[in-house]
């Protein structure tokens, strides 16, 4: 067996190098905001203030919610300035006020608000400006302007969703990702067992739960070379796996018979044919994509009607960016270089899961593709600290989470931006969950015998 490397993943940007790091941050504040003001100014005022479901803020409250967390980490408490608006601090305090609550607030209109979001950056670039980057935890690495940028990228993929449930003619646009290249790719690949590297210590941005990297021995499994097709689940549809509680957990089909689930969100059955909704667009569901828009429940009810399972989070790591032939952890499958469009199906590049088979460049050592983007996948795992977390650099950003309520999502979709994905990034959300871009894949335990 190869040893394992414990060095963790390079950096590809010198963050040692003050200058290259200032022009890094100011490229990923300006690449997020230029996001979010698509996503904003895609639509109309009314639609800005509306609330177009219960799941979801208003747009408006998302984007004021960006600024003022820009403001309070970056403004306040890294500049060290007089604050911009601290009266408006509580109304967009995530804990304080639940989603469905969210329009009954004194909100800022969206004049006032774009505002307030461009003060508060012109602000942040100046005490960017002056950063020397070094002094504290917060600030070492520009840790504190990397965790921004990912959470403004992050409520982007959540004003995507935003976008996804509200109804009317289509407003976002985008080129169709790459077609499938034709290979044939095997149904499943064998990682080997032994021991990996999961999560990580020295990614400079890496959040608090993804420290500190640790080992894990996983046994040899079989997981899928890509994400579940929404051709494999209509088989699941049409042979009954909805109305068959055999396949679903207690809990599952609890939640499948109240919420009357029949198919994936946004799916209609329109004269005996199966449509989806897409941003605005009804069209024929596209048997070679991966599914997306189903909840835990229904991946893993899935799973065991093909007598398969969920991975859970150390597999689907280690199936991520274990290279068996140096024994060493990489930052991404494909390598430690950063994404790239012919490597990952990110950035709301394009509006939907690319086919399967349409990124042979982002394979993992092992041969596993689209790992990383096209959709969030579920794995069988809850959420928890590793051995050694620590909250940082506050309790909000992870720790209240940790428990059994929670699911972990690994990956990335193709609504997620590139700063806020890496192959140790870890989400998690209600199990019931499926305006979020998550689909999943499968896994199985190796038979007795099969590899000997
Ligand atoms: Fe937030």
């Amino acid at each position: 067996m190869t040893s394992i490397d414990h060095s963790g993943g390079q950096t590809p940007v010198d963050h040692r190098d003050q200058e290259t790091l200032r022009a890094h941050v100011a490229r990923e504040l300006a690449r997020s905001r230029q996001r979010s003001t698509l996503l904003t100014d895609a639509v109309d005022e009314d639609d800005l203030v509306r609330q177009h479901s219960r799941l979801m803020s208003p747009l408006v409250w998302d984007y004021a919610h960006i600024a003022n967390q820009e403001e309070l980490w970056l403004v306040r408490d890294v500049g060290g300035r007089e604050p911009v608006r601290s009266d408006i601090d509580e109304i967009y305090d995530a804990f304080k006020h639940p989603r469905s609550n969210r329009p009954q607030l004194p909100l800022l209109g969206p004049s006032e608000t774009r505002r307030y979001v461009g003060e508060v950056r012109d602000k942040v670039l100046d005490v960017l400006d002056r950063s020397t980057f070094e002094g504290s935890r917060l600030v070492d690495n520009a840790f504190a302007f990397g965790m921004i940028v990912q959470h403004e990228q992050q409520h982007d993929e959540t004003m995507l969703a935003t976008h996804q449930l509200r109804s009317g003619p289509p407003v976002l646009h985008a080129p169709p990702p790459p077609r499938a290249e034709g290979l044939a790719l095997p149904a499943e690949v064998l990682v080997p067992g032994g021991g990996f590297v999961m999560g990580t210590s020295t990614e400079p941005w890496a959040l608090d739960n993804e420290r500190p990297h640790h080992e894990v021995w996983v046994d040899a499994f079989l997981i899928d070379t890509t994400p579940v097709t929404c051709g494999a689940y209509l088989e699941f549809v049409g042979a009954g796996g909805y109305t068959d509680p055999r396949w679903w957990t207690e809990a599952g089909w609890a939640h499948r018979q109240a919420a009357e689930l029949v198919a994936p969100a946004f799916w209609d059955r329109v004269g005996g044919v199966w449509l989806r909704t897409r941003f605005g667009v009804v069209e024929p569901i596209p048997e070679d994509e991966p599914v997306v828009h189903v909840s835990f429940h229904e991946a893993q009810a899935y799973a065991t009607w093909a007598g398969r399972r969920l991975p859970t989070e150390a597999e689907w790591e280690k199936a991520a960016r274990f290279d068996p032939a140096t024994g060493r952890s990489l930052r991404y499958p494909w390598g430690d270089e950063d994404p790239t469009p012919e490597r990952a199906n990110l950035g709301q590049r394009h509006l939907r899961p690319a086919p399967v088979g349409a990124y042979p460049a982002g394979a993992s050592p092992t041969g596993v593709h689209q790992l990383i983007g096209d959709v969030w996948e579920w794995t069988s795992s809850d959420f928890h600290g590793y051995p050694g977390f620590t909250a940082f650099p506050y309790k909000e950003y992870s720790e209240v989470f940790f428990g059994a309520d929670y699911k972990v999502l690994r990956g990335g979709s193709f609504g997620s931006d590139q700063a806020a994905v890496r192959a140790t990034f870890r989400n998690w959300d209600y199990p019931i969950r499926r305006q979020i871009f998550a689909g999943f894949r499968c896994a199985r335990d190796v038979r007795p015998g099969e590899f000997d």
